[in-house]
């Protein structure tokens, strides 16, 4: 185990098409979310499995109240080195000072396209200039490094590739082309939507040079890649057409407290269930390293199998925890 992704709220304002396109879903009732303590609590307990980087999501993250104060505790763990959000951007512009305050550095800011029209039709409710405004916001705290992260579809925004890298190398940004992914069953993924990490680099060779760095630590789902020209570096997270499961070291606390081993995964472990009914810190351990130990996910390695097989694969054959709950 060396990072955890933390879904403070299944929540979000916005309804990106490819993550959560309805417009109401069963919602995780408000006390079931586990509270600010609750999340320190487990964050302090897993670290000793070797958590080194910790990234806070959600839904949207910046729609849970007071964030900050979420930050401010986690920061403050000793040990702790790497603290990141990753965020639809739309409440940065209100919020980017309290977040650096509270100990921010490091952001993600989700940015699919730099057209104000394509932006609203993706996100259903998301206006680009606020989005802009936010990442601007919050570059001038000095947060540092800020990437952003973009999903491309086909026939959606493949076309605005090269766009996102010259704005993301004219202003310092990195950048993160993430394949669309099958997480959850309500984006209705088929293979034919998705823009492999081999064609979206070709996109980017055709106008920049680049040279190939591999995954940082060998184990980030990103292989990363550096302009030849020095400005900066890109990231293509491939986990449909190259899946890294063998080298996963990532766990998942989802908003209503289920340990989740997988971003593929059906079910999680309730840990929230343990803290409440009054699990020990030694009990909890217990659990975990039971729940760790049993790991045997393989999802996108299987997922490849059945896509290169004649049975072809069946995105909802399998009922996915979605995106929105678990963390992205
Ligand atoms: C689920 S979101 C949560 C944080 C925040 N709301 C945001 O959009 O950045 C985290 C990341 O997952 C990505 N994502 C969502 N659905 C996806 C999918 N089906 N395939 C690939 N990436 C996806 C988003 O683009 C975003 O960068
Ligand atoms: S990708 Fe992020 S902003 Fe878009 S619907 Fe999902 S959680 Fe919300």
């Amino acid at each position: 185990m060396r990072d955890l992704r933390i879904s403070v709220t299944d929540r979000c304002n916005f309804r990106c098409t490819y993550c959560m396109p309805f417009d109401e879903y069963q919602w995780i009732a408000r006390r079931e979310v586990l509270s600010f303590e609750e999340i320190e609590r487990i964050a302090r307990l897993l670290l000793p499995f070797g958590i080194e980087k910790v990234r806070l999501t959600g839904g949207e993250p910046l729609v849970r109240k007071d964030l900050h104060r979420l930050i401010a505790r986690l920061a403050a763990i000793e040990g702790l080195e790497d603290l990141s959000l990753t965020t639809n951007g739309a409440l940065l512009g209100d919020q980017a000072g309290d977040l650096y305050n509270a100990g921010l550095r490091r952001l993600n800011v989700s940015i699919d396209t730099l057209r104000a029209d394509r932006f609203l039709a993706l996100t259903k409710r998301g206006n680009l200039e606020e989005v802009l405004a936010g990442l601007f916001a919050a570059k001038k705290t000095g947060m540092n490094p800020i990437k952003i992260n973009a999903v491309i579809e086909r026939g959606v925004n493949d076309d605005g590739i090269l766009d996102l890298v010259e704005f993301a190398r004219t202003n310092g940004l990195g950048l993160r082309f993430i394949e669309f992914m099958d997480v959850g069953n309500s984006n209705h993924w088929q293979t034919s939507s998705m823009v492999s990490g081999r064609e979206i680099l070709d996109i980017i060779g055709s106008r920049y040079p680049i040279v190939e760095h591999g995954r940082r630590a060998g184990t980030a789902p990103s292989v990363d890649f550096e302009f030849l020209d020095g400005s900066g570096d890109v990231g293509i997270i491939a986990s449909v057409t190259q899946p890294f499961c063998s080298s996963c070291t990532r766990a998942r606390l989802t908003a209503d407290g289920k340990l989740v081993t997988c971003l593929f995964s059906e079910s999680g472990h309730d840990l929230k269930a343990m803290m409440r009914q009054g699990a020990s810190d030694t009990e909890l351990t217990d659990q975990i390293a039971a729940v760790w130990r049993g790991r045997i996910d393989r999802f996108s390695d299987e997922r490849l199998e059945a896509l290169q097989s004649s049975r072809g694969y069946q995105p909802e054959a399998r009922k996915k925890i979605e995106m929105i709950k678990l963390g992205g």
